[in-house]
């Protein structure tokens, strides 16, 4: 066979193992073969996860291992190719369960290894085949920056260029994909998985991985610069409060206050900007729901990990080929209110469905919680504003104004700090009108006059203001006691920290 007879000339000089750097497995390409352009993902992928201080094993320069490489990068490819023709649609047969899937690709390309006729030790073929099944069945280069604990965000900018997010700072990850094809490959695989497609007549998806992380895909001709894959990565066990207060996030006297705010039926709106962790601060916040209520969660791609039992979890869905079919967040609230819920919980709130939810919040479904899209807590009164308007009702400015007063009684807002660090910056009441003005109140304000240290992280904390929320007045009648001191604006100046 004509690929077996270049594999084996091309290991004459040298036994495959020998092919350098250690710090790819044996069986492993380490550099990207001249014919196969610019960048190849192996080596890539290792980049910027390797601190390793002597990454370049320089070989003897009698011995020649770019063949084999090439030899082996070529059969890699030649086996993906023939793997895909023999499997043809049922690698993304979604009624297929994983592990049947991942049993049938291995047997497929262990028969082709071996019909290719490699010399390789038993180890090397297992790593061989374990690295074309990643490519297959996983997510190629990408695979790696999801299985590292330390990254939470992956943004892919075409196949050349993969950022990554660790510690909140965005920095090239140095990993690429061998070609657009390799990126399309990955980008289907997911969204086929969740049931859902993309092509060029709808070139944008939302889907998620198996564990949960949010998945936008856009490619092109909408994608001007080759396909775009956003993975928003939520760790295999959600943050809860304890750990939002860890990383300075929350205060302790704040997780009290909120977790009393919950227990109450207050109506709670989580704000900030893209990324800042609403839905996480709204999956902290759910988790004090108490486990006797009946819970409903609407979303438009499931991100919430709520820890209850009784629990209906809803996902909104997007047209069908024909543009037909789509059901809505709007859709999902109406129909939530005939499923006797205890609480609503809404993802986001971003479109016509605030007003039903500010009615659902307004008529008997109090103890709602949902996340706005907004830089300041005022800004999310506008904006819910404009949402409102958005649901085509003509309602006077006034009247939309009351009913968000009546209907929102406290904002939690999050920033992302210029150090990475996403904080609670705003704990603000929302007391009522005055005249035609929302008026607000903040509890706790984040104290940036604090400013920054040497490495420019920033010292300061959420501080109560020391007024009281005028709705804690009602804590004591429904049985939640708060401890004395949560507002207490001199006791955190002095002691806490
Ligand atoms: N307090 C926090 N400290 C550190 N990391 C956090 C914190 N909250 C969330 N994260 C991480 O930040 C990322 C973004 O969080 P999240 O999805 O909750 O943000 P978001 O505001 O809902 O984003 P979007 O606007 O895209 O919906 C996630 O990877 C999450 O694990
Ligand atoms: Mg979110």
């Amino acid at each position: 066979m004509k690929l077996s007879d270049r594999l084996r000339s091309a290991q004459q000089p040298r036994p495959l193992q020998a092919a350098p750097p250690a710090t790819r497995p044996a069986g492993m390409p380490a550099a990207p073969a001249a014919a196969a352009g610019p960048a190849v993902e192996p080596s890539a992928v290792d980049a910027p996860t390797d601190p390793s201080p002597e990454p370049v094993q320089t070989p003897p320069p009698a011995v020649t291992p770019a063949p084999v490489s090439s030899a082996l990068q070529t059969f890699k490819e030649q086996a993906r190719e023939q793997l895909f023709q023999k499997m043809g649609g049922r690698l993304t047969d979604s009624s297929l369960q994983e592990a049947e899937l991942q049993a049938l690709v291995r047997k497929e390309l262990a028969a082709l290894v071996q019909s290719a006729d490699i010399s390789l030790k038993p180890d090397e073929r297992r790593r061989l085949i374990d690295d074309l099944t990643d490519d297959v069945l996983g997510y190629g280069p990408l695979q790696k920056l999801l299985d590292d604990d330390d990254v939470t965000e992956v943004m892919v900018n075409g196949p050349d260029h993969v950022y990554v997010e660790r510690a909140g700072r965005l920095t090239n990850s140095g990993v690429v994909f061998t070609s657009e094809e390799q990126l399309r490959r990955v980008i289907e695989r997911i969204v086929s998985r969740v049931g859902r497609r993309i092509d060029e007549s709808s070139p944008l998806v939302d889907a998620r991985l198996e564990d949960g992380s949010r998945v936008n895909a856009v490619i092109p001709p909408l994608a001007v610069n080759g396909s775009s894959l956003t993975i928003r990565k939520f760790g295999k066990v959600p943050l809860m409060a304890a750990d939002l207060v860890r990383r300075d996030s929350l205060t302790p006297e704040m997780v009290t206050l909120l977790d009393a705010c919950v227990k109450a039926r207050l109506n709670i709106l989580v704000t900030g900007g893209t990324g800042t962790g609403k839905t996480t601060l709204l999956n902290v916040l759910s988790s004090f729901i108490p486990t006797d209520e009946r819970i409903v969660t609407i979303e438009d791609a499931v991100e919430l990990q709520l820890q209850q039992e009784h629990v209906v979890r809803l996902e909104s869905r997007p047209p069908n080929i024909e543009g037909r079919g789509a059901i809505t967040i709007r859709d999902l609230v109406r129909n939530s209110l005939r499923m006797r819920p205890d609480r609503i919980v809404v993802g986001e709130v971003r479109g016509a469905e605030s007003l039903d939810m500010l009615q659902a919040m307004n008529t008997g479904h109090e103890g709602s919680l949902s996340t706005v899209h907004a830089n300041t807590p005022r800004d999310a009164i506008a904006r819910l504003e404009t949402l409102v308007l958005m649901a085509g009702m003509d309602l006077p400015l006034r009247a939309i104004r009351e009913q968000i007063s009546s209907a929102v009684d406290l904002i939690v807002h999050l920033s992302r700090l210029r150090d990475g660090t996403r904080r609670v910056t705003h704990v603000t009441e929302v007391q009522g009108m005055e005249g035609d003005i929302i008026t607000l109140q903040d509890a706790f304000v984040f104290d940036f006059s604090a400013g920054v240290d040497e490495h420019g992280k920033f010292l300061g904390r959420p501080r109560a203001t020391g007024v009281r929320p005028g709705f804690t007045e009602r804590f004591e009648d429904l049985g939640i006691h708060l401890p004395p001191g949560v507002f207490d604006h001199e006791l955190k100046a002095r002691n806490a920290w």
